[in-house]
């Protein structure tokens, strides 16, 4: 069982001989760290001091420079960028996949570079190097902290023996609309729950220590409100205002700072009229100040010069200009600071000083990372795809994936019966990789139909559609023909990879191609039917919800997604994931996001009338006048929170240990679960507090805590949460984070949507 919740003991205080003395040995200790700490951290700065004050000013831009080159350079190094790296004029490199190369230059840095500087070298390892892990908004349903962690030390243990030592991860952008690509990628819609996986992330790629030849320092990004694009569409303008920025979209870069990440990436989105690579306020003030960041800001590729188009920059000079006065570090792949800085200088516009501080943040980084010790890789060739990191691979799978309906139990399916397999991601290595898995080689990765292979099932394999947005029927006779001879129908389908991530947004997000009108000719045979989804965004499913009797989403698997689907279509384990975004029935719904505001009318059962009972004719009414919309009314298909297991859970008796809150007395929240199924299973127990009355308007509801119970059959669990003053503060509209005086309420429950309900007061 994992706790999230700080519990403190309740048996309070023994003050005896014992304790006393153990306060002062922990008193010494402590002080003894911070001593040391800033004896090092001295250290350091004047380790970074001196290296900087032997520098020129080429040298220093160098620094700033992140190099792109092609992820499969073929032949030999190009000699110019030997050259520039001889000469001190680049600080690090994107995507070198040759370990050849990786050494060949990092030995030409640290022996024939002026200051002999180590070079840093980096990639997107996102959700795993080659043992690929369930795409981030799988993992995220995992709700799971050691998933997120042990994936992202997996990640970085394969990819440090390439050379790669900084990841361009995790990606932290809250995503509130399924047709954004990039939700893929993201935590999900929730920032408490987005906060403890960044941590988790951070812990996991950075390890131990910094200087750990397996160390990959993280990068948080997009810095910050990308995922507010409007409309879903990538890269587009994003409207914040500054309360919401603190309450939803900056607690997981701060929860990732606070664990130590050493880098942070501007979004290629602007917020209120100012893209991010040139936002001072952001990067200065909140970055640097509110969070204490001392580690060095890069761009994302050419956002520096991006803020051209967007209507920021008049030309490269100008973009180099306002970056650099904003505080952005380290130019991705645009060479706006290569070409300007010196100018910019000599003409007053930039000064010296900026320069230096820029360079001593990377310069501080790549000290912590030990690389000026041991710049050369670690070469460990063995360790990927290592057993234990297909079997967490495959454990990750089982705990993401999401339950999301199961008529009549139709799963687990029992062995003895005839199976249709059927669809087009059913047998496809590569497609069920998903987003950014440059690295993930297919020829590792196990599909359900190889899975199935080696089991003693009766299954038969007809695809029916030969990749997902197929538009021909050709393969539909053979696949009906096949589903008549079958007991139960298991269509394995969704989105090949390449329609989600970064520039994949969808207007309308249903099963594309045929799929539909495939599964709709299946119903047809009378056979019940399993949708196993894959895909990188929730899929509005209204058109066929009604004829499937089973959905399991399993999001974009990885390399292990095969025996993982096979386990829980067969009941040897049960899906355990719960759903980290609200699932909308249909695309026009976005976005929705179950951390809303109330409005001054708020849409309720009784006043919603479909646009189908509205007389022909009608008057304009004030019938039904509430938030809704008139087709598909004001509720998800799935709420934020939400899946099932193959049992059933009751809660019961939610009760406050007191109905007051105050600065020194928590409440404890105490709920009583009971598995009334006959199978063991697991769920998350889900705890949301709302605060009823705010200085500025308060969302209906905001999770605070939860817990992973597992229980056998009959086994009842009394869980306990406790509510501290800290869990209901918030920034207010004067940008002040506190608590306000006023009632509360406290929802336990298996998801946001179902729960039980108290209250209290803060006086
Ligand atoms: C993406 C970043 C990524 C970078 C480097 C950009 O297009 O927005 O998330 O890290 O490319 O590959």
């Amino acid at each position: 069982m994992h706790k999230y919740t700080k519990i403190k003991n309740y048996n309070q205080p023994m003050h005896s001989l014992k304790t006393i003395s153990l306060f002062i040995l922990l008193f010494i200790i402590n002080s003894c760290n911070k001593v040391n700490e800033a004896v090092e951290t001295d250290a350091l700065e004047k380790e970074v001091h001196t290296l900087l004050s032997k520098m020129t000013l080429e040298e220093k831009i160098g620094q700033l420079n992140l190099r792109g080159t092609s992820s499969r350079v073929k032949g030999s190094l190009p000699e110019e960028l030997k050259q520039a790296v001889r000469e001190g004029k680049i600080g690090a490199f994107l995507n070198v996949m040759n370990k050849e190369y990786v050494d060949e230059l990092q030995k030409i840095a640290i022996e024939e570079s002026p200051n002999k500087i180590p070079l840093i070298f980096s990639r997107d390892v996102i959700h795993g190097f080659k043992t690929i892990f369930p795409i981030p908004l799988g993992l995220a349903a995992s709700w799971d902290v050691n998933i997120a962690e042990n994936s992202s030390r997996i990640a970085a243990i394969e990819a440090s023996t390439f050379g790669v030592r900084w990841t361009f991860a995790p990606m932290l952008d809250i995503a509130r609309d399924s047709r954004w690509g990039r939700i893929a990628e993201s935590p999900g819609e929730d920032p408490f729950l987005a906060s403890l996986l960044a941590k988790a992330y951070v812990k996991g790629f950075q390890g131990d220590s910094l200087n750990d030849p397996t160390s990959m320092i993280a990068c948080a990004k997009h810095f910050v409100g990308y995922g507010a694009a409007i409309g879903g569409r990538d890269y587009n303008t994003a409207i914040i205002n500054k309360e919401l920025l603190q309450n939803m979209y900056l607690p997981p870069f701060k929860a990732a700072f606070d664990e130590g990440a050493q880098t942070v990436m501007t979004a290629f989105n602007e917020v209120n009229g100012v893209p991010a690579s040139g936002d001072k306020y952001m990067l200065e003030h909140v970055l640097r100040e509110q969070f204490s960041f001392d580690g060095f800001v890069v761009s994302d590729w050419n956002s520096v010069t991006e803020m051209i188009p967007h209507g920021f920059a008049k030309d490269e000079k100008h973009a180099a200009q306002l970056a650099i006065n904003a505080g952005l570090n380290m130019e991705m792949t645009s060479k706006s600071y290569e070409n300007n800085v010196k100018k910019l200088i000599k003409e007053g516009k930039i000064s010296e000083k900026k320069i230096n501080r820029l360079v001593a943040d990377i310069l501080r980084v790549k000290i912590r990372m030990g690389l000026f010790k041991n710049p050369l890789r670690v070469d460990n060739d063995k360790i990927v795809y290592a057993e234990n990191h297909l079997k967490l691979a495959q454990e990750a799978v089982i705990k993401s994936s999401v339950l999301l309906k199961n008529r009549s139990s139709i799963l687990p399916l029992e062995k003895s019966k005839n199976i249709a397999v059927i669809g087009p991601l059913a047998d496809k290595p590569r497609e069920q990789l998903g987003t950014w898995t440059f690295d993930g080689d297919k020829e590792y990765t196990i599909t359900p139909v190889s899975s199935f292979s080696k089991e003693k099932i009766k299954y038969s394999f007809t695809e029916g559609l030969t990749y997902s947005r197929d538009s021909l029927t050709i393969g539909f006779k053979k696949a009906i023909n096949n589903a008549k001879k079958s007991d139960v129908i298991v269509f394995i389908g969704g989105e090949e990879a390449i329609l989600s991530g970064e520039a994949h947004s969808r207007a309308d997000t249903k099963l594309p191609g045929l799929q539909e009108r495939l599964i709709k000719e299946l119903t047809k045979i009378g056979k019940p039917i399993v949708l196993v989804i894959m895909a990188g965004r929730p899929i509005s499913l209204q058109n066929i919800i009604d004829d499937v009797d089973a959905i399991l989403m399993t999001w974009h698997p990885g390399t292990m997604g095969g025996p993982a689907i096979y386990d829980m279509l067969f009941g040897v384990q049960e899906p355990e994931g719960r759903l980290p975004v609200t699932w909308v029935k249909t695309s026009g719904q976005s976005p929705l996001f179950y951390n809303h505001k109330n409005t001054g009318r708020p849409a309720t059962k009784e006043e919603f009338v479909h646009m189908r009972n509205i007389p022909i004719g009608a008057w304009q009414s004030s019938l039904g006048n509430t938030s809704h919309y008139l087709d598909v009314g004001y509720a998800p298909h799935y709420p934020f929170g939400y899946g099932l297991g193959y049992t059933t859970f009751e809660y019961s008796n939610l009760k406050l240990s007191s109905n007051t809150i105050t600065k020194t007395e928590n409440i404890r929240v105490k709920i009583t679960i009971k598995n009334t199924g006959n199978r063991a299973g697991s769920d998350i127990v889900q705890l949301y507090v709302q605060d009823v009355v705010g200085s500025i308007t308060r969302p209906v509801k905001e999770l605070k805590s939860f817990q992973k119970v597992h229980l056998t059959p009959g086994e009842t669990k009394e869980i306990s949460f406790e509510l501290a003053i800290e869990n209901l503060k918030y920034y207010n509209n004067n940008l002040e984070f506190d608590v306000e005086k006023g009632d509360f309420n406290v929802f336990v429950g298996r998801n946001s949507g179902s729960v039980l309900k108290e209250s209290f007061v803060y006086e």
